[in-house]
């Protein structure tokens, strides 16, 4: 039996993928969600803690017996170490060891971002820590806007100019935080997650069109236009300044260089354009439709797993 072991975000695609990875590997997991009755109730088989980063008191009754921590900082939050720290105070007195901490791609050179200072934190702390820090993920076409935009109306329409980014897959983050997690052997480090090499958002838009059988196009959104789709889809203004301020930055390449440290820790390449996409189909078909493939992709199929879960995520 392997460490006992605290997933927060467990009901978010990433901290879900790592739960099912520590359940493969055989650790005791414990998932942290605001509603174990809720939606913690798709983590079928671990035990369920409430937690919440708004209720300091739900954090040592979730920590008890907590060896390592998989932590998801609080969602859009430019604020996130406001809560984070606390927490991770909270941790080191319960005894937790080791942290791995879900950060981002290039965030070393950030340093008044909320998740640089809870790295900070922690590389000053007695803890333990491995800094996971993923690039844009795969999966952001999979749901929300881009997923709808792509199943409804066959088009990506973001800001990113004709950048090429070096998407990951998250289920390439959750196998690297498998093994950040297993042992001490990955503390002290952090890792920049990447996929295998920079695709432009047309290569994404050609590769779903191409794959399930109908034209998708990419459109290359103007600053404006994508403010205001964000703020017709309900997003504050401070998320629509921030997201804008991630676009600037992949137009000016800042998420197109590749990293080997997938490869490093996992022996392997990480996961593709191709294979995301052939492995997400179902979610991209328009919804009453029935789900028809060209020809060339239906013998896939049989290989592809279930994907009610990005269908749940993103419907
Ligand atoms: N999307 C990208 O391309 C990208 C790239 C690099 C890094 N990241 C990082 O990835 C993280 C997002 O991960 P994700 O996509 O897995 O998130 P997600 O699917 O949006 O899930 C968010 C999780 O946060 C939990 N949560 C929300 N509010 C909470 C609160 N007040 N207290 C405790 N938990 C709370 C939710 O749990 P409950 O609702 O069950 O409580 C849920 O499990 C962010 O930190 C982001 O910086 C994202």
């Amino acid at each position: 039996m392997g460490a006992r072991i605290l997933v927060t975000g467990a009901t978010g695609q990433v901290g879900q993928t790592v739960v099912d990875v520590l359940r493969r590997r055989g650790h005791t997991v414990v998932a942290a969600t605001r509603t174990p009755g809720g939606a913690g109730a798709a983590l079928s088989g671990v035990r369920l803690v409430r937690f919440d980063y708004d209720d300091p008191s739900s954090f040592a009754p979730a920590l008890r017996g907590i060896e390592r921590v998989f932590l998801v900082v609080r969602p859009g939050d430019d604020e996130a170490d406001g809560t984070a720290i606390p927490f991770l105070e909270d941790a080191a007195r319960a005894g937790v060891r080791h942290c791995v901490l879900l950060s981002a791609m290039g965030i070393d050179r950030l340093p008044g971002t909320a998740l640089r200072r809870i790295e900070r934190w922690l590389e000053t702390s007695a803890m333990a820590w491995t800094f996971l820090r993923p690039n844009f993920f795969f999966q952001i076409f999979t749901r929300d806007a881009l997923g709808a935009g792509i199943r409804e109306a066959a088009e990506i329409r973001v800001p990113a100019g004709d950048a090429a980014l070096s998407f990951i897959d998250v289920r390439d983050i959750a196998e690297v935080a498998g093994e950040a997690l297993a042992s001490e052997a990955h503390a002290g480090r952090a890792y920049t997650l990447t996929g295998p090499a920079p695709v432009t958002h047309g290569e994404v838009a050609e590769t779903i069109g191409r794959q399930t059988g109908r034209a998708v196009r990419y459109v290359a959104a103007g600053d404006e236009e994508a403010a205001l789709a964000l703020a017709a889809a309900g997003f504050p203004a401070a998320r629509i300044t921030r997201l804008l301020g991630f676009y600037r930055l992949v137009r000016a390449g800042a998420c197109a260089p590749v990293s080997g440290d997938v490869e490093a820790v996992l022996g392997r390449s990480p996961i593709g354009l191709e294979e995301f996409v052939r492995d997400h189909l179902q979610v991209w078909v328009p919804i009453g439709t029935p789900f028809a493939v060209s020809s060339t992709v239906a013998p896939l199929l049989a290989r592809v797993p279930d994907g009610s879960d990005d269908l749940r995520r993103c419907r």
